[in-house]
């Protein structure tokens, strides 16, 4: 999705309910993403774009918008030029004449239902023309005003259009917010492995079954706890207490976890309550649990064991109620047989495992992922970027060695650089862009199945294949069908199955 320049409906996610609405219909949003708020589609851009031969009409129009609507204008000169601009960047709102040249005002009414492109269109006609306005309305504009325009008309009119698209961009959010097909509690996927991960958490949720997220750096274990927690909110009430067990030395990891008595040690001025009892009915995070050293293991396990301990310098038993979820990029396992780890800790830890997958074994979240982050810093008042399809290709064939949080972090430099709303190659960090990069993930991986990888390396190569195919193509399904070897119906079926938006490659 979101592969091109072409902010359609479509790599939007929203599905439109029928052709008549599509002039007037929602927009706005990584719908697919599951990350739009109403809030954030509310603040929408209000970019207007003017489509009038006549130079006086077309400045006069230009400076009514800008000067009293405070809004921000684009103009063209005929229906071809207008289409091109909507193909670039987002409108809320177009204005425009019916009778030009190259292309008239009911052709780009007509391509605009085409390309599914989400804009509120207003038609202008001469005196004696209303025939055609109401053909126009008939066709999916919103509504029309005849020239020469009276200002408390145009005004009144451009203002309920914009309100009207606002209106429609929030309720494309919500909706898209109530499906959330790609989204589990803010963790967007739509790959099988992880939808298996959001079904497992389902089964733990309204338990206090202690959980381990294991997964490379970046791959998104703290941001699954919280997903964790927030499934079980119904049934556990308490908050989300997070520690970091390598930021901590040996002495005040103790003091932190447990709570310290006053004066038990020199700085305790006064008691202190402790992580553990801080999330009673909750959950408690311990990030990056193989680093705790060796003495404090043995602590932690008879927590784990009891749900009971002591502060530091105190007597009494504290009895909690707590769920622990615990992450590393270490390898447990290993760590174990290499004596670094103790075992009977280890499978208290390990009562429900998570193994979060690598980006790169996940290829299929790339481009969702991408226009999740695209929309999360899209700057204020402004559509997210678009990915102009060289972009996308290099992420797809990049190996993301810091993950998800790397994919983060290049998003949201290119999303400052883009031009015109839409992230080209340029705009992205150069490391995407060396060759050797894409080989590493060729790397062989004996803890999985041969299948299960040969499967995704299979699933990328055809999706790059694809994408390859199409933009030779320019988007023609039964070239590309010819080219490939394939029937067009298997060419559609990848398509769709790659969230492949066809039309931004025409
Ligand atoms: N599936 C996802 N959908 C949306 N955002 C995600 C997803 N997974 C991770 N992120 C985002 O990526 C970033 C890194 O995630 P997180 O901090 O949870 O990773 P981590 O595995 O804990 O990394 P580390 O091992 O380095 O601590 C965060 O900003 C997080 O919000
Ligand atoms: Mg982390």
């Amino acid at each position: 999705m979101a592969s091109g320049s072409a902010s359609t409906s479509e790599d939007r996610g929203d599905k439109r309910p029928s052709a008549e609405t599509t002039a007037t219909g929602p927009s706005n949003g990584a719908a697919d993403a599951g990350g739009v708020s109403a809030a954030e589609a509310k603040d929408a851009f209000r970019r207007v774009l003017v489509v009038e031969d006549n130079e006086d009409t077309r400045t006069s129009f230009r400076q009514y918008l800008e000067m009293v609507l405070k809004v921000e204008v684009d103009t063209a000169e005929d229906g071809k030029q207008a289409l091109e601009f909507l193909l670039q960047r987002p409108y809320s709102v177009v204005i425009t004449d019916l009778r030009m040249p190259r292309l008239s005002g009911m052709q780009l009414i007509e391509q605009i239902q085409a390309n599914r492109i989400p804009v509120t269109v207003i038609v202008t006609t001469g005196h004696g023309s209303v025939a055609d306005a109401v053909k126009a309305m008939r066709m999916g504009a919103y509504d029309f005003l005849t020239k020469p325009t009276a200002p408390e008309h145009f005004h009144v009119l451009v203002e309920r259009a914009l309100r009207e698209r606002s209106l429609q961009d929030e309720l494309a959010a919500l909706r898209a917010k109530l499906q959330g097909r790609h989204s589990f509690q803010n963790v967007v996927s739509k790959s099988q492995r992880m939808f298996e991960i959001f079904e497992l958490i389902g089964h733990v949720a309204d338990t206090a079954t202690t959980v381990l997220i294991t997964g490379e750096t970046g791959t998104g274990k703290e941001q699954l706890a919280r997903a964790v927690h927030q499934a079980s909110a119904q049934a556990r009430s308490g908050p989300f207490v997070a520690v970091n067990c390598a930021a901590l030395p040996e002495s005040l990891l103790e003091s932190e976890l447990f709570g310290h008595e006053k004066g038990s040690f020199t700085g305790a001025a006064t008691q202190r309550v402790g992580r553990f009892q801080q999330a009673h009915g909750g959950t408690l995070f311990l990030d990056e649990v193989g680093d705790i050293p060796a003495s404090m293991q043995i602590k932690l396990l008879r927590v784990l064991q009891e749900r009971k301990f002591e502060r530091v310098g105190g007597n009494s038993t504290i009895e909690v109620d707590v769920r622990v979820i615990a992450a590393t990029n270490r390898p447990l396992d290993k760590m174990v047989k290499a004596g670094q780890f103790r075992e009977d800790l280890y499978y208290r830890l390990d009562v429900v495992k998570i193994d979060l997958p690598p980006l790169r074994e996940r290829t299929e979240d790339i481009p969702l992922l991408a226009a999740h982050f695209a929309h999360k810093y899209a700057r204020p008042g402004q559509a997210p970027a678009q990915f102009a399809p060289e972009a996308m290709d290099r992420l797809l064939a990049y190996a993301w060695p810091g993950n998800i949080r790397q994919l983060e972090n290049a998003i949201e430099r290119a999303s400052l650089t883009a031009r015109e709303g839409v992230i080209r190659p340029e705009n992205l960090p150069p490391d995407l862009t060396r060759p050797a990069a894409a080989k590493v993930g060729l790397a062989v991986d004996l803890s999985r199945p041969l299948p299960d990888q040969l499967a995704e390396l299979t699933s990328r190569f055809e999706e790059r294949y694809l994408r390859k195919a199409l933009k030779r193509c320019r988007g023609h399904i039964g070239r590309c069908a010819k080219l490939s070897g394939l029937s067009r119906r298997s060419i559609s079926n990848k398509v769709s199955q790659f969230n492949i938006d066809t039309s931004s490659y025409k």
